[in-house]
């Protein structure tokens, strides 16, 4: 278990992010996706994190020929998918496991799905259920809810299915389960979840199109689907985390280049706005999802806020954000936010405890918490092996020094982190 110490750095910094890890969920999409092709996929910009790699490896064991040249890859998918002669490691991402469930339970085979302790540990009932419904053959420990999965294609039918939750990664699932269904299937959420996954195939020129009642409609691939040509931008998610340095240290600016400007993606930006920093979203093109700068400038005290709505569009930030609310004037609340309690780890509990450690004073409910802005001080943390927890609170470290127990864990999604963090800070 490897463990950092941050320095506190109160000097003001400007930062230009050239570097900032490309979009995870993106090249998740770009390894899985460019299976439903019969021609090469190009993808540049791959993010060479561990979640993205696993789903890459999966694609391979499937029949696919990759190449790679640094983070540029291409992908040629085989004429049929082939059954793997082993388990299939997903390693830390839920969207790997989710998306792959999704897409396997129509091709002829059979595939057991995996991945590291925390993975085997989250729900995946929500997407076994509904495949389970149209025929899909899933099975696993909790019946089907605790991965390893082991999946047996089938023939699927078509569906019609109002989601009781706002997650990107079900509907994903079920769009990759309807394209390979008998005929048009119907999915609808209550708040549109990322959407990248209609994006991307729509752009491989897939039939999916979301109604006036907001039902997205998918129609069955009779052909194969037109490959990738892509450069991934880089992940606003990733990119927050210097977004919440820059806006608590007192006359600073960044600007991160060439990052996803999907507004599914940037909502967090929009609170941190809302709570006092100068944000400016420079929209500079559109290849699947516009795509620009953001800039991100100090403007005084931060206020506190309270977060209710869209929150599928900030789930991934709330640990960062968090940081930036145990320093704004007053107390912030988040609610509606019961999602946290199953993501790599339960975020909840993990955000309050380390808070509470750094002497913030907090109070956790069901889908929630409440936290009284006020001083940060040095801590401790343990990450529980969570990626996000580790990299807020060493963020938290720009304020006052931090140590970040179990680190290993970032290299899930942002391999260079620490490089970009010692630009405004020092390391030990
Ligand atoms: C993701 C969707 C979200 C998000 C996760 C990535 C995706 O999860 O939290 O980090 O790429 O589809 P849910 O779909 O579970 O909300």
């Amino acid at each position: 278990m490897r463990t950092i110490s941050i320095q506190k750095h109160s000097k003001p910094f400007e930062l230009e992010c050239l570097d900032i890890a490309p979009d995870k969920s993106i090249s998740h999409r770009c390894a899985i996706f460019s299976l439903l092709s019969n021609e090469t996929s190009t993808i540049k910009n791959f993010l060479l994190g561990e979640d993205t790699l696993s789903s890459l490896s999966i694609a391979e064991q499937l029949g696919a020929e990759v190449t790679r040249d640094g983070s540029d890859i291409t992908i040629t998918p085989p004429k049929r998918l082939t059954e793997p002669d082993n388990i299939l490691d997903c390693g830390n991402a839920g969207t790997g496991m989710r998306l792959y469930a999704g897409l396997l339970s129509g091709i002829e085979g059979s595939f057991i799905l995996t991945g590291d302790r925390y993975l085997r540990s989250r729900p995946m009932n929500r997407v076994s259920i509904p495949l389970r419904a149209i025929g899909a053959k899933i099975d696993g420990r909790e019946e089907g809810n605790l991965a390893p999965l082991a999946i047996r294609g089938a023939k699927l039918s078509s569906f019609r299915y109002q989601s009781p939750i706002d997650s990107a990664q079900v509907k994903s699932a079920l769009i990759l389960a309807g394209v390979q269904a008998d005929k048009k299937s119907y999915y609808r959420e209550n708040l549109l979840s990322r959407d990248h996954t209609e994006r991307m195939l729509r752009g491989m020129g897939a039939n999916i199109n979301t109604n006036s009642d907001g039902w997205i409609e998918i129609e069955p691939i009779s052909t194969p689907l037109k490959p990738l040509d892509i450069t991934v931008p880089a992940d606003p998610s990733s990119g927050f985390f210097f977004a919440v340095a820059t806006a608590i240290t007192p006359n600073s600016k960044t600007v991160i280049r060439d990052v996803t400007l999907n507004p599914t993606r940037i909502e967090a930006y929009k609170v941190l706005k809302e709570m006092g920093a100068t944000i400016n979203f420079i929209e500079k093109e559109n290849i699947y999802e516009p795509i620009g700068d953001i800039e991100i400038i100090y403007n005084g005290k931060l206020s506190a806020v309270t977060v209710e709505n869209n929150i599928a569009w900030l789930i991934d930030e709330l640990p960062a954000l968090s940081i930036a609310m145990a320093v704004a004037e007053g107390k912030s609340i988040v609610k509606n936010a019961k999602e946290l309690r199953v993501k790599e780890s339960d975020r909840i509990t993990t955000v309050l405890e380390g808070l509470n450690r750094c002497g913030v004073e907090t109070i956790e409910h069901k889908d929630g918490y409440e936290i009284v802005g006020g001083e940060l001080s040095s801590a401790t943390i343990n990450s529980y092996g969570d990626h996000r927890i580790a990299m807020s609170f060493a963020i938290a470290g720009v304020l006052c020094s931090m140590k970040i127990e179990d680190i290993e864990c970032i290299d899930t999604s942002f391999p260079n982190f620490f490089d970009i963090l010692q630009k405004i800070t020092k390391l030990g």
